[in-house]
């Protein structure tokens, strides 16, 4: 049987439980060929993020080069998230410590770099504010084209968590994301409409826990940390809001999509940060994003128990 073409990606994310736990089955997959990670402000401070971005790929095994992203947002101020994340950004169980040292370019540089370098056209698996991709369009308008799409996690068509109308990570930097969403570069959107239906559920993270291995042991310990929160919103699991950002490049069998037309509100007394699809297509514009709308749950939760497990077979 002929092998697969390895994706080659960027993660590029604010870890952050559900991007740890996003690059953790990314990296398990074997489908993709990681170029980079960079990091965003955004579930915490950069500084906090590179630090949890370099302690996970410590854990994992993933060696690649690291870079560190801008300090904060575009233009509105910063902020972050502990109430879901805790004052580190990945608050939970111990994790080791980094293994290896951020790259001395930051991450706007790095991603030219591998972009420039790459044989094929990269895909930036987004899943944090957009502030990296947002300027590397910016300083690099001529890799444009070398950019295969951006999978994002972000947004919801329907409606926010931060606030009524937007969801965290275009809240964070809504500039960034206008910039990303009219730039031309394929879109591909994992909103809330799909990822507060990924619900990994108590039962999951039980599966996950007699696994037995090094990492399966700090998953599910991240999962419970990431429900506590969502549980006492209501919600049967934790939602894998950025996990769906990498599971939609590898299984999109399990997704439903549709194009639109999106748009990046940036003002507004309300819904500042806000995702507007053109739901009719009153404005004559062609699609710029393929939005995620729904998701086979149990298929996706079995998928993501499975790539957990592959660490175990590596002794990890
Ligand atoms: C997004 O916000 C962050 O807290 C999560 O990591 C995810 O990327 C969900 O709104
Ligand atoms: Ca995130």
């Amino acid at each position: 049987m002929t092998e697969q073409k390895r994706i080659p990606v960027i993660l590029d994310g604010d870890p952050g439980h559900d991007d740890a736990i996003a690059w953790t089955i990314a990296h398990a997959s074997g489908r993709f060929d990681i170029l980079a990670v960079t990091t965003a402000a955004g579930n915490q401070t950069i500084e906090k993020t590179t630090y949890n971005a370099l302690r996970v790929c410590t854990l994992i095994g993933l060696n690649v080069p690291v870079a560190r992203g801008c300090p904060r947002p575009l233009l509105t101020e910063p902020m972050n998230a502990p109430s879901v994340h805790g004052e580190s950004g990945l608050d939970g169980p111990p994790l080791p410590e980094p293994a290896f040292e951020a790259e001395p370019i930051g991450a706007v540089e790095l991603m030219a770099r591998v972009i420039r370098e790459s044989g094929d056209k990269v895909t930036i698996v987004s899943t944090g504010p957009m502030t990296n991709t947002a300027a590397l369009l910016i300083a690099h308008p001529e890799l444009k084209e070398r950019i295969e799409r951006v999978s994002m996690m972000g947004g919801g068509l329907l409606y926010g968590n931060w606030t009524p109308a937007a969801e965290f990570n275009i809240l964070v930097d809504p500039e960034a994301a206008k910039i990303v969403f009219e730039s031309g570069v394929p879109i591909l959107m994992a909103g809330l409409d799909v990822t507060e239906k990924a619900l990994v559920k108590p039962a999951d993270f039980e599966r996950i826990r007699e696994q037995g291995s090094a990492v399966s042991d700090i998953v599910w310990q991240w999962l419970e940390f990431f429900y506590r929160f969502h549980r006492t919103l209501g919600y049967e699991g934790a939602p894998m809001h950025d996990p769906c950002a990498v599971m939609a490049l590898i299984h999109p069998e399990l997704f439903t999509m549709r194009d639109y037309y999106v748009q990046i509100e940036t003002l507004g007394d309300y819904c500042k940060g806000a995702t507007v699809p053109d739901w009719h297509g009153t404005l004559g514009h062609a699609p710029n994003a393929t939005c995620i709308m729904d998701v086979d749950r149990d298929a996706f939760a079995d998928r993501l128990v499975e790539l957990i497990g592959r660490y175990k077979e590596v002794g990890r």
